[in-house]
């Protein structure tokens, strides 16, 4: 089931990311390129802030040691990877599903 996450208007600039409160999980939503993607904010290293971080080549890269997570994958590396979650934009929201 798709809800809210926030308005389009709160949504991170071209190329940047941002972190956004669901429930009890914080997701890091990166727009790369104007595509909008979300994935789990808590870096797999050492529980970072993703969602904090700079948008680099289509990675979100980890402040706290530069990690890079790939928006659409997840990826940060072989076997390495944050849950990616399904998202739609809809009568100006951003919808996700968790
Ligand atoms: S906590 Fe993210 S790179 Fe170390």
């Amino acid at each position: 089931m798709f809800v809210k996450l926030a308005s389009e208007s709160e949504l991170p600039a071209i190329n940047q990311a941002k972190e956004f409160t669901c429930g009890e999980k914080t997701i890091c939503v990166a727009s790369v390129g104007g595509e909008v993607s979300a994935m789990n904010n808590i870096c797999l290293h050492r529980g970072g802030p993703i969602g904090q971080g700079v948008v680099e080549d289509g990675k979100v890269i980890c402040p706290w040691h530069g990690w890079g997570w790939d928006a659409k994958t997840g990826e940060a590396g072989p076997g390495v990877k944050v849950e990616v979650y399904p998202v739609k934009i809809e009568d100006g929201n951003l919808l996700i599903e968790l």
